[in-house]
C-alpha cells in the first residue's frame, strides 16, 4: 500500500524547497527532493566523462547504479546531505555548472525513464508519507498523490530569492544573470517534450509572490492535513 503522498511541483525559486522542508517536517513525513537526484546523474556524469546529451553513456551510468542516498540532518534543523556511492555531494551538486547540467540531463527520456522507479520506490518506502518536490511529481510521478501544490511566484521574486540564497553562500552575481539563467532554465522545464513543467488539473495553485514563506508552509500545512485525513486510503 502506497503511503500518503504530498507532491509539490513549480519553477526554481517559487519556495518549493523550503515548503516541502517544513511541510514534512510538521507531518512527520519523509522529504524527498528530486531535484538532487537530477543534480546527481548530472554530477556523476560530469565525473564518469560522460557528456549530459550522450544517452548511451547517460544509460550505461544509470543502469551501473547510482547509489544515492538522502540522509536527513537533525542538528541542522530540516537540512538534508545527499551521498554518492557514500561521499558527501550536498555542496557538489548546487554549482552553477552543475545546475546546468540536470536542465540538460532531465530533458533526457533515458534519464527521465530511469529515475521514474527510483522516484517511485523512494516515495514508497516512506513509512508516514512523503512530501516530493519537483516538477513532474503529481502529473507523472504520483498521479494519484493525496495532495498537489503547485507553487509558483514572478520572475523577478523568484531570482530575488535565489539571488539572495546565492549571496548567502559567498556567491554574488548580478541579479540580472540569475534573472536571464533563471529565464532559461524555465524555457526548458516548460517546452521540453518529456514530463514538461505544468501544474497538474487538481492541484493548488499557490503564487508566492510577496509572501513570507511561513505563511505559506502554515497554508499548504492545513490544506495537506485536510486532504490527506479526508480522503480513503487507496
Ligand atoms: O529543483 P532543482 O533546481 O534542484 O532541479 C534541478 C533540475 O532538474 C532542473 O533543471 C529541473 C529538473 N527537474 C526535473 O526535470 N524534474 C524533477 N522532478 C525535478 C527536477
Amino acid at each position: 500500500m502506497t503511503p500518503p503522498i504530498v507532491a509539490i511541483d513549480g519553477p526554481a525559486g517559487a519556495g518549493k524547497s523550503t515548503v516541502a522542508r517544513q511541510l514534512a517536517r510538521r507531518l512527520g513525513f519523509t522529504m524527498i527532493d528530486t531535484g538532487a537526484i537530477y543534480r546527481s546523474v548530472a554530477l556523476a556524469a560530469r565525473r564518469a566523462q560522460v557528456a549530459w546529451d550522450d544517452d548511451a553513456g547517460l544509460q550505461a551510468l544509470l543502469k551501473s547504479g547510482l547509489g544515492l542516498t538522502f540522509l536527513p540532518v537533525p542538528e541542522a534543523d530540516d537540512a538534508q546531505r545527499v551521498l554518492l556511492n557514500g561521499r558527501d555531494v550536498s555542496a557538489a551538486i548546487r554549482t552553477p555548472e552543475i545546475s546546468r547540467g540536470a536542465s540538460v540531463v532531465s530533458a533526457r527520456p533515458v534519464v527521465r525513464e530511469n529515475l521514474l522507479g527510483l522516484q517511485r520506490e523512494l516515495g514508497r518506502a516512506a513509512v508516514n508519507g512523503a512530501v516530493l518536490e519537483g516538477r513532474d511529481i503529481g502529473t507523472v510521478v504520483f498521479p494519484d498523490a493525496r495532495v498537489k501544490f503547485f507553487l509558483t511566484a514572478s520572475d523577478e521574486a523568484r531570482a530575488q530569492r535565489r539571488h539572495s540564497e546565492l549571496a548567502d553562500k559567498g556567491l554574488h552575481l548580478p541579479l540580472s544573470e540569475v534573472l536571464g539563467d533563471q529565464r532559461r532554465r524555465d524555457r526548458d522545464d516548460t517546452e521540453r517534450a518529456i514530463s514538461p513543467l505544468k501544474a497538474a488539473p487538481d492541484a493548488i495553485v499557490v503564487d508566492t509572490t510577496g509572501l513570507d514563506l511561513s505563511e505559506v508552509v502554515e497554508r499548504c500545512f492545513q490544506l495537506a492535513r485536510q486532504g490527506i485525513e479526508r480522503l480513503p486510503q487507496p
